[in-house]
């Protein structure tokens, strides 16, 4: 049996969103264990927080650098070796640089960095140290958009000419983060967020979600974007056109003042010979559409051929029992563990089945978010990526 990796959480404390879904989907298979935590920039919170993630007292540290350095200086076999990044966006790349010069692999959410420049020079620390990063871009997680990045590969759909996809949310639409909200306040400040609002909040997992079905890289973009909202700093809504290597054209709309919209990512390719929709509402479901045929409905545990071994490997319930969010997050950390563990495990079916975003990803992402601001400020429009 493999051993269970010690993790660390920085983030996650009282009152935060996403560090708690990171937890659940790390301890989903069994891979992880949470041993330490900074839950919180304050260290009473952070203290406060340890039972809800069952940590022991004295592990809940006051500093992340501090849960770094007792956490090194503990006996072989005892410390953390992997950690969780799940602060705002300006943290990322400090947390990221001195957790991987202390030897520690990394999975840390989205953007990667506030600047491309950070981002660039991040790419360069994990290759130098050869430890694992992990980007939680969490909708590559779910097994049908793995299916769907197949489909494409496979050719069955032909050359493809068309990426439409949109992440409409509301939850922005009014001036929140003026009432003190605690994931608005950060959010609309660029000092903590970076220069890209719904951009770096949304559009970027937007742009990696077509990239990664459609196998395509953008090669130049045209952008518009607004802030609606009055007195808001950053974008809250855009519209981009893509170029796509290769002469595929693509749309891309994400919007933060979509008035009643929850988390409604969806994507839909068009090739030559069909097309495929996915929606994250409906997880499960991917449809296919043919010139010749009538649509077909693919779904998550399938009790037929069609799905791939990597879908079916990525699936953890039969057929119309439901898999969502949390499993999404859970694939990407099981099969960072995998990486981590250098396939030691011999239930695992093979390295080529383990996907789970990377640097590479975070780089692109930087970019995509520079070049759409730099895009949508000039007269020119039409931007090299
Ligand atoms: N992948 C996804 O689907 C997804 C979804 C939501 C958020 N995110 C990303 O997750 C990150 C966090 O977003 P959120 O909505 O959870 O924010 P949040 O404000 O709810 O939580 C941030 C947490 O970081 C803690 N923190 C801040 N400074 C700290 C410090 N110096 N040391 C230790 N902890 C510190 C805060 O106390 C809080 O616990 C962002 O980068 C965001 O883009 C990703």
């Amino acid at each position: 049996m493999v051993k269970k990796l010690k993790v660390g959480i920085i983030g996650g404390g009282e009152g935060a969103f996403i560090g708690a879904v990171h937890y659940r989907a790390a301890m989903l298979d069994g891979y992880y264990e949470l041993v330490c935590g900074a839950f919180s920039s304050d260290p009473e919170k952070s203290k406060r927080s340890a039972p809800f993630y069952h940590v022991e007292a004295h592990r809940a540290y006051g500093s992340w650098q501090e849960m770094f350095e007792k956490e090194k200086a503990k006996p072989a076999g005892e410390g953390m070796e992997v950690v969780m990044i799940t602060t705002p966006n300006h943290l990322h790349f400090p947390q990221a640089m001195m957790a991987l010069d202390m030897g520690f692999h990394v999975i840390c959410d989205k953007p990667v960095t506030i600047s491309e420049k950070e981002a660039l020079e991040l790419e360069k620390k994990v290759a130098e140290t050869g430890l694992v990063f992990a980007l939680t871009h969490t909708y590559t997680g779910y097994p049908m958009v793995m299916e769907a990045r197949q489909i494409v590969a496979s050719g069955k759909l032909g050359r493809i000419r068309k990426v439409v996809v949109e992440y409409p949310q509301g939850w922005l639409s009014t001036p929140i983060e003026q009432t003190g909200q605690k994931q608005a306040s950060w959010r609309a400040n660029p000092k903590f967020n970076g220069p890209g609002g719904c951009m770096g909040d949304i559009g970027v997992h937007a742009e990696n979600l077509a990239e990664y079905i459609s196998g395509l890289q953008i090669d130049e973009l045209c952008a518009d974007i607004t802030s609606f909202v009055e007195g808001r700093q950053l974008d809250d809504d855009a519209s981009v056109l893509l170029r796509f290597k290769g002469g595929a054209k693509g749309v891309l709309h994400a919007s933060q003042v979509s008035a009643g919209e929850e988390n409604d990512i969806n994507i839909r390719v068009y090739g030559e010979k069909g097309g495929l929709e996915w929606h994250q509402a409906e997880p499960n479901t991917l449809l296919l559409k043919w010139l010749d045929q009538p649509v077909q409905i693919l779904r998550a545990g399938g009790n037929y051929p069609n799905l791939s071994e990597k879908t079916l490997w990525n699936t953890r319930t039969p057929g119309g029992h439901p898999e969502g969010y949390i499993e999404a997050f859970a694939n990407l950390y099981r099969n960072a563990a995998y990486q981590i563990n250098h396939f030691k495990d011999k239930s695992n079916p093979k390295p080529d089945h383990i996907l789970y975003p990377t640097i590479t990803d975070g780089v692109r992402g930087m970019r995509f978010i520079e070049k759409v601001i730099e895009s949508a400020h000039s007269d020119q429009k039409w931007t090299k990526f």
